[in-house]
């Protein structure tokens, strides 16, 4: 992986411990405005009847639109009015306490950087178009900006790495890979697929996937993939069901994790509300999966 700070033209000790630096909206050049517009304008073609409502009524509040990199002051007034969210800069990827503690306090660290034009299609880390478009139309809706809080919060009470990991896979086939059903159909609103044209499709639209009902121990059992298109999308009912992240829920649902194997992502259950068995072809040949 590159080295996040390199990529954020900062030097070590220009970071605070924080990680919070200032957007430097100014440093913007023409060329990566013309990266945002040209990556927000293919993605949000794509997302039509793709994307559940909520993920465009959040961006059409925002003002989250084509024309060019968001100013991080502007989307904060409006953001902080609507759930008490705001958007802070961080030069990338920080440490696992910083970024729960930034949650838990209903700040979501964005990189503020974007691509460069040959990274077009895919990057390894976030940037400001994965973090911005991606994530923060939603933190609009009020169940799933409290579910964000919500797991901030319970990253600060666990310290079993094991139990973190569980944690981590909620979010994962959530917040940036989950499904949704709504009154005109399956619907994406992860924002690890929202901001990947490839993954738009796959994940709505391959047979090659598993696509489970949403079941909290489930999910926590469950290992994923880094290196490809998932190979198992789980599917939320709605807004209200995401996961319930208060300190009993949670432990209650992962004592039961904890007493039962370990799943790989292709994986199938008897007990799984299936609505569709994936025909794995994207995935063969076997190998070895890269998973967490
Ligand atoms: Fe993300």
């Amino acid at each position: 992986m590159s080295d996040p700070f390199l990529r954020s033209g900062l030097r070590p000790d220009e970071i605070p411990a924080d990680f919070v630096v200032d957007q430097r909206f100014e440093a913007y050049s023409p060329a990566d405005h013309e990266t945002w517009s040209r990556l927000h304008r293919r993605q949000a073609e794509l997302l039509r009847g793709r994307v559940c409502d909520e993920y465009f009524e959040g961006l059409d509040a925002l003002g989250i639109a084509a024309d060019g990199i968001p100013n991080f002051r502007a989307l904060n007034r409006v953001l902080e009015r609507a759930t008490g969210w705001q958007v802070v800069a961080v030069p990338g990827l920080v440490p696992d306490r910083v970024f729960f503690t930034h949650l838990a306090e209903r700040r979501f660290p964005a990189g503020f950087w974007i691509r460069r034009p040959e990274e077009f299609d895919y990057i390894e880390e976030p940037d400001i178009f994965h973090d911005i478009f991606g994530h923060v139309p939603l933190l609009m809706n009020r169940s799933y900006a409290d579910f964000v809080a919500a797991y901030g919060a319970a990253g600060l009470r666990l310290t079993e790495p094991d139990d973190l990991a569980r944690l981590a896979r909620l979010y994962w086939y959530s917040v940036e890979f989950g499904l949704i059903e709504t009154n005109a159909g399956l619907r994406i609103f992860g924002a690890g697929i929202a901001s990947s044209p490839g993954e738009t499709i796959f994940a709505l639209e391959s047979t090659s996937p598993n696509r489970i009902g949403f079941d909290t121990t489930r999910v926590m059992r469950t290992r994923y993939r880094i290196d490809d298109y998932q190979q198992s999308y789980f599917v939320l009912p709605g807004f209200d069901a995401m996961p319930e992240l208060d300190e009993a829920p949670l432990s209650a649902a992962m004592a039961a994790a904890r007493a039962q194997s370990e799943l790989g992502p292709e994986a199938v259950l008897s007990g799984d509300r299936l609505l569709h068995r994936g025909e794995g072809t994207h995935h063969q040949p076997p190998q070895q999966p890269l998973v967490a």
